[in-house]
């Protein structure tokens, strides 16, 4: 594409009101406005939380919510102290940290197919040769990244029993797992199950024996612009981490991890309900207007909790072209799935991943609608 027809595009894009089901941003209508404005005023007006804030934290993170976050996770079921956290800027920094810790070029990494996009891309920058989760052989496997809990993109959950071979699977290989528990606390129905770290310090006793790294994140339950993440595993790895953290930005925002301390402590579970709530009801509408409006031999999963839906057309149905045109004809934007494989690993052509996060349930069905309108069209046309 020329330069002249982008900007046209463009301008065609701009002029059209867009229905975004493509990204998975937090709705900023629930973020906790009035708690961060109170942690903010607390924090200057007591002048040595102020000269701490502005300050470098330590690498290993601020203090207080290390401690905080340990607690947090051993209520959760992994029973940790402070020298199993490393705070992170976002939980993004912890997936980049752990394959940068274990990851040479042609080394086997192990995903699941398909993946979070922004775990494949931190991957990629080491070279690894990918191997696939479902019946993959992880003979020389450095590292499992597994997300057990509605997954970006497909929605799914790992059972429990899943959970368990997983756990076999790095105990008989030696191979490490780097769980993703992104969207742990956005379950809308069914029963929690325990996390992979959780599973495995019940196995070995204590964290510090477990294969598993765990990444957790505040973005999804309190905003996203904090940054504010960490790695939990044990301490001897932790340790390895937080000098990679020292290479690369010497310390999260302490200002960023006080206001966040502050907010957590007296909002978690307030925000956590608020998002869930919100959340809960763009899907149940999602799914009823896919169930409405999607031409026969469409498929889609029913998530428990997140934020995405992951739609399988009929085979011979290009959901990249669908999506293409869904953008530049209707205003809807959707994302196709080729873009969730790893490098190396042929993608199916027919699927796509829908989020619910972003937009008021009745526009949503309006995007639905015109994907459902489309894709009949495109399924009935002999040049699809
Ligand atoms: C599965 C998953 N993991 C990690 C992240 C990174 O989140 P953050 O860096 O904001 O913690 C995201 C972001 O959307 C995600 O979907």
């Amino acid at each position: 594409m020329v330069a002249s027809d982008i900007r046209e595009r463009m301008k065609l894009l701009a002029a059209k009101e867009i229905i975004h089901l493509g990204g998975g941003l937090p709705d900023p209508d629930i973020f906790p406005y009035a708690a961060v404005a109170a942690a903010s005023d607390r924090i200057w007006s007591n002048p040595t939380l102020a000269r701490t804030a502005l300050q470098y934290s330590p690498s290993e993170g601020h203090g207080p919510l290390r401690a905080w976050i340990a607690d947090y996770m051993t209520g959760i079921g992994a029973p940790c102290g402070v020298e199993n956290i490393l705070i992170t800027s976002g939980s993004q920094q912890g997936l980049d940290f752990v394959a940068k810790l274990l990851l040479s070029p042609v080394d086997r990494a192990m995903v699941e197919i398909p993946s979070f996009i922004g775990a494949l891309r931190a991957f990629d920058a080491y070279e690894p040769n990918y191997v696939g989760l479902a019946g993959g052989d992880p003979t020389g496997v450095k590292f499992c990244y597994a997300g057990p809990d509605f997954r970006n993109p497909t929605g799914t959950t790992m059972s429990l029993a899943e959970r368990e071979d997983l756990l076999d699977m790095a105990d008989a290989s030696g191979m490490a797992i780097l769980e993703d528990g992104c969207y742990e606390r956005l379950r809308y129905d069914g029963q929690p199950i325990q996390s992979l770290l959780a599973l495995a310090c019940a196995r070995h006793g204590s964290i510090e024996d477990v294969p598993v790294l765990y990444t957790g994140t505040f973005s999804k339950t309190i905003a996203p612009s904090l940054r504010i993440g960490w790695i939990a595993g044990p301490a001897a790895v932790i340790r390895k981490l937080v000098l990679i953290k020292q290479a690369s930005d010497l310390a999260t925002s302490a200002l960023n991890q006080m206001l966040l301390l502050d907010v957590v402590q007296h909002h978690l579970a307030d925000s956590t309900a608020t998002a869930c709530a919100a959340y809960r009801g763009r899907r149940d509408s999602m799914l009823e207007a896919l169930a409405e409006h999607m031409p026969a031999g469409v498929r889609w999963t029913r998530p428990e909790g997140g934020l995405y839906v992951w739609v399988e057309l009929p085979k011979h149905l290009d959901a990249t072209r669908l999506t293409q045109r869904a953008l530049a004809e209707h205003g809807v934007s959707a994302i196709a799935g080729a873009a969730f494989y790893p490098r190396g690993i042929p993608a199916e052509r027919n699927t796509m991943r829908l989020s619910f996060s972003m937009i008021p349930s009745e526009p949503a069905r309006q995007g639905v609608a015109r994907l459902g309108a489309l894709a009949s069209e495109m399924l009935s046309s002999p040049q699809r």
